[in-house]
């Protein structure tokens, strides 16, 4: 018989009671190092209690309106994400995946109110994961999230990973945009070079397209950088935020230029919950504390330490691990063997990590994990490990 909870979902076979900080604890008290995160999402751990204060004051005051109301909590935070980034204007939504819609819809709407209703196609790249939405499914392309849910949303190309020689000969008068994740996380923590970020960026202009750029698992901080595409000196039209975004409060954003926005009028776009009261008094506070140059220098600190800890790791576990990959705390260890099996292995030593595509193990930390916790991660890395050498 069918579970009463859709069974979309391998699930493991505990569940968590609460967290504090960098972990998750039973109802029988067993701890569980989290680097996992909620996938990229609890950015500054759990219970953390500046986001708590925040939430219950918060709830004792307003929860839900509409957005047919003026909402204060979402005017800061989108005040704090333009002063903070290339956007002149933000959407406030529930989640990634209606990011991704929306993104799609704003590079459509554009270039009709441009009067080039031709450049509908929106080029992407094997590997990328935008969400499981029907127009979010047609631009990851791959058969694991598209077969069976056909027909998709016309008008996507799927390019390879970082090949922009295809991508220059992919470009024409009927591209509306690019969409590209600066490191791709489900499609196992592979980053863009700075270079091949610039390039893509410059093909769009000599090509007249829009750049999306995909930050919701890169964003807010992971990378060391608020967003990550800051590395390389370049900026886009649109971008899609969310996870990191809310501190693990359901949040998403789209945040875009003035002009990449300009045919969003109003009665174009709208949402009953997205950027409810909420969800953007949290949101507020997650961006006061992780857009300081106190709290990115920190990321990095602590990703460079984890990081050498790691190549120590795989050089003690060849058999195991093939080398370690990506930037600030958005790691991942390429494996030898199938990182499931890893996961397993680390859920023995009660510690969380998740799995990713490349054959690739993905260590998403709080971005205020201490770094004894750090350490400790090491040690069960090393021990789950070991047993899976024996
Ligand atoms: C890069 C990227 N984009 C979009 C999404 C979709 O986000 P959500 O699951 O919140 O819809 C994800 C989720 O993992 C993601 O990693």
């Amino acid at each position: 018989m069918i579970s009463h909870v859709l069974p979309t979902y391998n699930r493991t076979s505990f569940a968590f009671e609460r967290g504090e900080g960098s972990w998750a604890i039973t109802a029988d008290g067993t701890r569980y190092l989290d680097l996992g995160a909620g996938i990229a999402v609890n950015v500054l751990g759990h219970a953390n209690p500046e986001l708590v204060a925040t939430l219950t004051e918060q709830a004792g005051k307003i929860w839900h309106v509409s957005n047919i109301y003026q909402i204060p909590q979402q005017e800061k935070l989108a005040d704090l994400l333009v002063e903070n980034t290339f956007a002149d204007t933000v959407f406030f939504t529930n989640s990634g995946t209606e990011a991704a819609e929306l993104a799609i819809k704003m590079v459509r709407k554009y270039w009709y109110e441009q009067a080039q209703p031709e450049r509908i196609e929106i080029l992407t790249f094997e590997g990328a994961f935008h969400g499981r939405s029907t127009g979010a499914i047609a631009a990851a392309g791959s058969e694991k999230m598209t077969k069976g849910f056909g027909p998709l949303m016309p008008g996507f190309k799927t390019l390879p990973w970082g090949d922009l020689d295809a991508l220059a000969a992919a470009m024409g008068k009927n591209t509306a945009a690019v969409m590209v994740e600066p490191v791709q996380g489900e499609g196992g923590i592979r980053p863009l070079s700075d270079d091949d970020l610039r390039r893509i960026r410059a093909l769009c202009d000599q090509h007249g397209a829009l750049l999306i750029l995909d930050e919701v698992q890169c964003g807010m901080g992971r990378t060391g950088r608020l967003f990550a595409h800051e590395y390389a000196g370049i900026t886009p039209d649109v971008m899609m935020v969310a996870k990191g975004i809310g501190g693990g409060f359901p949040l998403g954003a789209v945040l875009a230029t003035e002009e990449a926005a300009s045919g969003m009028v109003a009665g174009t776009h709208g949402s009953t919950y997205g950027g409810n009261p909420l969800a953007c008094a949290v949101g507020a506070k997650v961006m006061e504390i992780v857009a300081t140059d106190e709290f990115l220098s920190e990321v990095n600190r602590k990703a460079s330490l984890f990081r050498q800890k790691l190549e120590g790791l795989v050089s003690a576990h060849p058999d195991i691990f093939e080398g370690v990959r990506g930037q600030g705390l958005m790691l991942g260890l390429k494996m030898k063997i199938a990182p499931t099996e890893m996961v397993a292995a680390g859920y023995d030593q009660h510690l969380l990590t998740v799995a990713a595509a490349d054959n690739t193990l993905r260590l998403l930390p709080p971005l205020n994990i201490s770094d004894e916790d750090i350490a400790e991660a090491v040690t069960r890395l090393d021990k789950a490990a070991e047993s899976l050498d024996a």
